[in-house]
């Protein structure tokens, strides 16, 4: 049997992907990008993790409208060049620390506008896959109402073409390498250890 040790850890982060939100700036034609790790999907509805002071959370209670794209492990780089940004103005007094203003993450990040089919937040280019999404529900987290549960549900996927399997709409497991926030470190997909009873390839 395999000892064990009660811990207290300060934060639970054992490895989710990451994807970067593109939200629609209130009152301009500009857009926003969020990364986030706290993402999953049920269905075609993804659940997402946002804390409340930042610009994303503040965006999608204006226009529920975004992207959700998903950066590979290539991409890290750019990722960590916006992650002490916040796109509000007014840097929230927690954050003001380790955080400053950037209006243009696009620039700072390196990252390419492209338009969408069906929602007005553009794609990141550079992100293999893209998810344009609309929010259909909002929950409070916990007791103190720091952050928010969000659902969206994804309206169309667009992935870069070098990611299919020709002819179908899978992707090439091969080609697909997600970048991981594992206790607020980056890290690639490491080897497949076995297959489940209901993969389509
Ligand atoms: C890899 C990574 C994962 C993150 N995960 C989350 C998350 O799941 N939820 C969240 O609210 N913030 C998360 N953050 C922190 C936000 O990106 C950060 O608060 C940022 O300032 C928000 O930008 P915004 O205010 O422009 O939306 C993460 C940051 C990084 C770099």
């Amino acid at each position: 049997m395999n000892p064990t040790l009660a811990i207290e850890p300060s934060v639970f982060y054992f490895g989710t992907p990451v994807a970067l939100l593109s939200t629609l700036m209130p009152g301009d034609e500009t857009a926003n990008i969020t990364p986030i790790s706290s993402a999953w999907a049920l269905d075609d509805t993804y659940v997402l993790g946002l804390s409340n002071s930042g610009r994303a959370m503040r965006n999608l209670r204006e226009n529920g409208e975004l992207v959700i794209n998903l950066p590979d492990a290539a991409l890290w780089e750019s990722i960590e060049r916006i992650a002490d940004t916040t796109g509000v103005a007014e840097v929230p007094r927690h954050k003001r620390e380790k955080y400053r203003y950037e209006p243009d993450k696009w620039t700072l990040g390196r990252f390419t506008p492209r338009p969408s089919g069906v929602v007005l937040p553009p794609r990141i280019a550079e992100c293999p896959v893209q998810m344009e999404a609309r929010v259909t529900n909002m929950t409070p987290l916990g007791e103190d109402g720091d952050a928010t549960i969000v659902h969206a549900k994804v309206l169309r996927t667009h992935v870069h073409q070098a990611l299919t399997v020709p002819g179908t709409s899978h992707i090439d497991l091969n080609a697909w390498n997600p970048v991981y926030y594992t206790f607020r470190h980056y890290f690639s997909q490491g080897e497949r250890v076995g297959v489940s009873f209901r993969a389509e390839q």
